[in-house]
């Protein structure tokens, strides 16, 4: 039996992480937050001083760490789980994401990671459907009005939720699109529990069918 995938992609603060965390738990699959992955390299660049604008010297440092994002996000075995969602990671995460270098190391390993796994998957990001699974067995693309994202996100302010959106979708390197097979839930008011659930009779119905 194939493998099976569910993607989910949408901007920040849409739900994503929630959503998928808890979708993975009611079907007793793995679950990849890959947004934490470029926070974790954007995080050993800034430690280590290197310019976050020098692709070659990021899509090294890439393609050389040692990343967990279970039980705890770490790099080269530090433990970055709350340093990655600090404002100065939160500055600096889009350019490191929209490097092409740091893209491809972190698609490859996404991919193999899922490869290993022996259920199925949820997986979470900006091009999880379009570029790492094209080929998911349901891809769904979550979004939500920019004021509850940005309450979503705290601390993190509307201004700069904003930002990191025209950033994630308007980069040359996988923008942050909607697949056309996408199931497109606005999240906006909707409790964790109802979106999860619509997502799950989505998956019942195309088992069916
Ligand atoms: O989902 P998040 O806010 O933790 O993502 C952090 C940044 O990484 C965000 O600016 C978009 C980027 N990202 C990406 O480009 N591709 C992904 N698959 C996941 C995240």
């Amino acid at each position: 039996m194939t493998q099976q995938i569910i993607a989910i992609d949408g901007p920040a603060g849409s739900g994503k992480s929630t959503v998928a965390r808890a979708l993975a738990s009611a079907l007793g699959w793995a679950f990849l937050d890959t947004g934490a992955m470029y926070r974790a390299v954007t995080c050993e660049a800034l430690e280590r001083g290197i310019d976050v604008n020098d692709e070659s010297a990021v899509g090294a440092l890439a393609a050389s760490v040692h990343l967990t994002t279970l039980p705890r996000v770490t790099v080269n075995g530090r433990d970055v789980e709350e340093v990655i969602r600090t404002d100065r990671v939160n500055g600096a995460v889009s350019v490191v994401a929209a490097n092409a270098l740091v893209r491809a190391s972190m698609v490859a390993r996404q991919r193999q990671w899922a490869a290993e796994q022996r259920l199925g998957t949820v997986v979470e990001g900006r091009d999880i459907s379009t570029v790492v699974f094209p080929e998911a067995t349901l891809k769904v693309f979550l979004t939500a009005s920019l004021e509850e994202r940005a309450r979503r996100r705290g601390d993190e302010g509307e201004a700069s939720v904003a930002r990191r959106d025209e950033a994630d979708t308007n980069r040359d390197a996988s923008p942050l699109r909607q697949a056309d097979d996408a199931l497109v839930l606005d999240t906006t008011g909707r409790k964790v529990d109802d979106v999860v659930g619509e997502i799950i009779a989505c998956l019942t119905n195309l088992h069916s069918n």
